[in-house]
């Protein structure tokens, strides 16, 4: 057994079973495809490379025959390895992943130019309708070229999905392996949230003392990004907004940010165009009137009037009345939860509440029961990141 299988599936089962060709071109960042192609892994998939002659002289191909398990393909032979992986055959590869692919590589690709392994995998993945992402990596100067950057649009136009590099100061870089990967398990993956408008709040509110000074909450913000990455990697167009956190929040998932209450009760007034609305930012149920300034320190006694909050919940349904609407409840022990938020769910006309204990606080794990309208109730328990595909499962 190939040193590879110790890894497969380690993280994720999503691409298992899913072939995917890697192919690799002549830039620098073709160093880190072996990092890429374990991760790949990580996550089920049969990683097959396929490399340019400029990229093995960056890389050399037994560093990707030892990564993936799979030996190369440098050149074309008698095989026709672009038919027998790509063509119309009985078990084509489920996608192409291009990366790093340098700016010769796309131009040729707009062209359907194909005189290198990758351009010719890529050919025959066109025509026969495999997903292909390209991942570019170059000098600005290249990439800022007109006829490179029409010829992006040219790829784009015919279907092929980009990963945006990152313009840092004189170089348009290889984006993350992380979010590299999330495109792959978005394109390669279950796909059964496709074309569905997600929104998730989540996060906790703070509400200002004075220009300073807040009052927040412990919420990590753990399970909204969970579920906003796991509703991204099944397809879904997600959109994440987002209060105090400690989690930091991949770069491909959108993001608008609320600091109070009445931020969100503001931003709410918006939301009838997504299928599913989840509420599981922790929203603060008091706030007060902020003073400017700093309230000075050294005081011998500070009072702080605290008034109801308004019940931004309870606008959800009015805004967004044919939205499948998922609200969370908290409670500190698991005696009364149910019922509680069965009353949260009729009180708000909301289609499903997931309740939980604040025993899942600022942790990885959780214990959930997701309720139904009539009070049908599914209990889970664990990994925050494989409840949130349980979640989704249920309330879509
Ligand atoms: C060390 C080195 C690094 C390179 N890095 C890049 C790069 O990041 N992006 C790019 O478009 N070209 C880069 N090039 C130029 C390409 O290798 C060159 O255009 C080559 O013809 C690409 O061939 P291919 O697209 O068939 O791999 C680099 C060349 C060298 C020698």
């Amino acid at each position: 057994m190939h040193p590879v299988e110790d890894i497969r599936g380690v993280k994720s089962t999503i691409l298992l079973n899913k072939k995917i060709i890697l192919g690799v071109t002549g830039s620098i960042a073709a160093v880190e495809t072996v990092k890429l192609a374990r991760e790949l892994i990580r996550h089920g998939a049969d990683v097959i490379p396929v490399m340019t002659f400029a990229a093995t002289k960056i890389i050399h191909p037994d560093s990707l025959w030892f990564a993936t398990g799979n030996k190369p393909v440098v050149e074309l032979t008698g095989k026709t390895e672009h038919v027998s992986f790509c063509g119309r055959v009985s078990e084509p590869v489920d996608l192409v992943l291009i990366s790093p692919c340098t700016a010769n590589t796309i131009s040729k690709i707009s062209h359907g130019i194909d005189d290198t392994p990758v351009t010719t995998f890529a050919t025959t993945a066109i025509g026969s309708d495999i997903p292909i992402i390209v991942v570019p990596a170059m000098h600005l100067s290249m990439y800022d070229h007109k006829i490179v950057q029409e010829n992006i649009q040219k790829c784009k136009e015919i279907g092929i999905k980009f990963v945006e590099p990152a313009i840092v100061g004189s170089k348009a870089k290889l984006a993350s392996t992380e979010n590299i990967v999330a495109n792959v398990l978005r394109h390669a993956g279950r796909k059964d949230l496709k074309n569905k408008k997600i929104l998730i709040i989540g996060g906790a509110t703070a509400e200002p003392i004075d220009d300073i000074r807040i009052i927040t909450n412990r919420s990590s913000g753990k399970t909204a990004v969970n579920l906003a990455k796991n509703a991204f990697f099944r397809g879904a167009d997600v959109t994440l907004w987002y209060g105090l956190s400690r989690v930091t929040i991949p770069e491909y998932i959108k993001i608008i940010g609320f600091e109070t209450v009445n931020d969100l009760v503001k931003m709410g007034k918006n939301i009838k165009k997504y299928d599913v609305i989840i509420l599981c930012a922790a929203v603060s149920d008091y706030i007060l009137d902020k003073k400017k300034g700093k309230i000075p320190s050294g005081k011998d006694k500070l009072v702080l009037e605290l008034r109801p909050a308004p019940k931004f919940i309870s606008t959800l349904r009015k805004n967004a009345p044919k939205s499948k609407i998922t609200g969370f409840k908290v409670e500190g022990n698991k005696n009364k939860l149910n019922e509680k938020a069965f009353e949260l769910l009729k009180k708000n006309n909301l289609d499903f509440v997931v309740a939980n204990t604040i025993s899942g606080f600022n942790s990885d794990e959780n214990e959930i029961w997701i309720i139904d309208k009539k009070n049908k109730t599914i209990h889970k328990q664990g990994k925050k990141q494989y409840l949130a595909d349980h979640i989704l499962d249920v309330i879509t």
